[in-house]
């Protein structure tokens, strides 16, 4: 057993360092070993999700040299094998991006079906319909996606939905096609960015990204190149909405605040303070917070990664909030585990309308998924009483030393492992 052990009711205070974005680090480390030459990736986060990656990247044979906690040495020259089969890939979703990764450079791929977050149906019709566009022949066999190309040519694509995934996987594929390739209807996130500039780093010639429509010259190889990934756009939103939650005060170091316009606009309307610098937001919530709509939607839209710790904060505004999920159908099931705690939601169809109430008081809750996890965080922080989050593993895919960094803001929280660790913790903090 591993848990959260927290004793909420003290507004967070104080500064916060936000990391290397877990979801752009997972794309830039597939694309690493698109070239022979060494590369450098720094500002990695050091979460569960790109260490399975990188054991996933090792186990064909890619060499990893870890320089430290946060910078990591790549190099594809020694991948000996295309197929991706151990059994812990299964757990991320990034795996795909392998496909992509591996497509492009050897025009053979072969990798297990991707897991992820259980939040909804998730297709990746869009990235087959985008390798296939290239030439290449791509079928589902044994739970295995395996694609295969005699030569990949540039091709007009036009994604049916707006995906990350198959966005940054078209590109890498398309990266090293012969001729160009047009991408309509592009995904804009912040790490859709990064992982076009940081193959444009190795030598790519990628034009467009950060718009709807991405245009890509192939070129024949990639080279070494030296990078960092940018700050994480949802873990400072995760951050600043547990400042607002917990009535607190908190800077938030080492962002790029028009990452996170979105959050901040709604953090206002609800009655928070927002002080922006050039790369740090503080938020102060000293008034009483007031309801809202949102609707999740791709960037610059509310971000799906946010819905669940802005609902947590919305349940504690005064009024009635209406949060419409448009991008996952089964990103709700935290309200269960919510309604513990004293919440008053109720889920009809993809909204969750949400009358305000004063307070929380502590429960032994589960964390049903990575953001969900972090929300149920912040609104044991915010609750009176002790609150035990259960299933932390969710929580480790995407926040590296969450307990300590809330700790830092002088949050009374702590992982324990045994009822004797929990017993422990309750009467330290009494
Ligand atoms: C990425 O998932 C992120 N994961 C998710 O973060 C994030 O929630 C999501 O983008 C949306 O921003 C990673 O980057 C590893 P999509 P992804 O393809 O790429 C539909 C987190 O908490 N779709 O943009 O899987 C899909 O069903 C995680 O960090 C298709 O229909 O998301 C969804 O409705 C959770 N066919 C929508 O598109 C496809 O082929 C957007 O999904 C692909 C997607």
């Amino acid at each position: 057993m591993e848990q959260y052990a927290i004793k909420g009711g003290n507004p967070l205070v104080g500064e916060v360092e936000i990391g290397g974005a877990k979801n752009a680090a997972l794309g830039l480390l597939a694309a690493a070993i698109m070239t022979d030459e060494t590369v450098t990736i720094d500002n990695m986060p050091d979460v569960r999700d790109t260490n399975v990656l990188l054991q996933a990247m090792e186990s064909i044979g890619t060499t990893v040299n870890r320089v430290d906690r946060h910078k990591v040495e790549i190099t594809g020259a020694t991948i000996n094998d295309v197929v991706i089969e151990d059994d812990f890939i299964k757990k991320i979703r990034a795996s795909y991006y392998l496909l992509g990764a591996l497509l492009g450079k050897y025009k053979k791929a072969q990798v297990v079906l991707p897991g992820g977050c259980n939040i909804g149906s998730r297709p990746i019709d869009q990235h087959i319909k985008g390798f296939k566009a290239l030439g290449a022949d791509v079928k589902i066999a044994h739970g295995m996606i395996v694609a295969e190309a005699e030569k990949l040519v540039g091709s007009h694509i036009y994604l049916d939905v707006v995906s990350v995934g198959a966005t940054i996987n078209i590109m890498m594929a398309a990266v090293m096609a012969e001729g160009r390739t047009i991408l309509e209807n592009a995904a804009k996130e912040p790490h859709v960015v990064d992982v076009a500039n940081f193959l444009n780093s190795m030598g790519a010639d990628i034009k467009g990204a950060g718009t709807d429509v991405i245009r890509i010259k192939g070129v024949q190889k990639l080279h070494k190149s030296e990078y960092a990934v940018i700050p994480d756009q949802i873990e400072a939103g995760t951050f600043m909405m547990a400042a607002a939650a917990t009535k607190g005060d908190v800077l938030i170091k080492n962002v790029i605040p028009k990452h996170l316009e979105s959050i901040s606009a709604k953090l206002i309307e609800i009655g928070c303070e927002i002080e922006e610098s050039d790369d740090a937001v503080r938020v102060v919530a000293s008034r009483p917070l007031s309801h809202t709509h949102i609707k999740t939607l791709p960037y610059p839209g509310f971000p799906t990664d946010m819905q669940p710790q802005i609902a947590v904060t919305l349940a504690l505004s005064s009024g009635t909030s209406i949060v419409t999920e448009s991008i996952f159908e089964n990103r709700f099931k935290y309200v269960d585990e919510l309604t513990k705690m004293g919440a008053n939601i109720k889920v009809e169809g993809n909204s969750a309308i949400i009358d305000g109430v004063s307070k929380y008081t502590g429960a032994n809750i589960s964390a049903p998924d990575l953001r969900a996890g972090a929300a149920l965080v912040i609104a044991g922080l915010a609750a009176d009483g002790f609150t035990t989050v259960d299933d932390i593993v969710y929580i480790e895919r995407g926040y590296e030393d969450f307990d300590a960094k809330l700790r830092k803001l002088g949050a009374q929280i702590e992982k324990v492992t045994s009822d004797k660790e929990l017993q422990k913790f309750k009467l330290k903090v009494g």
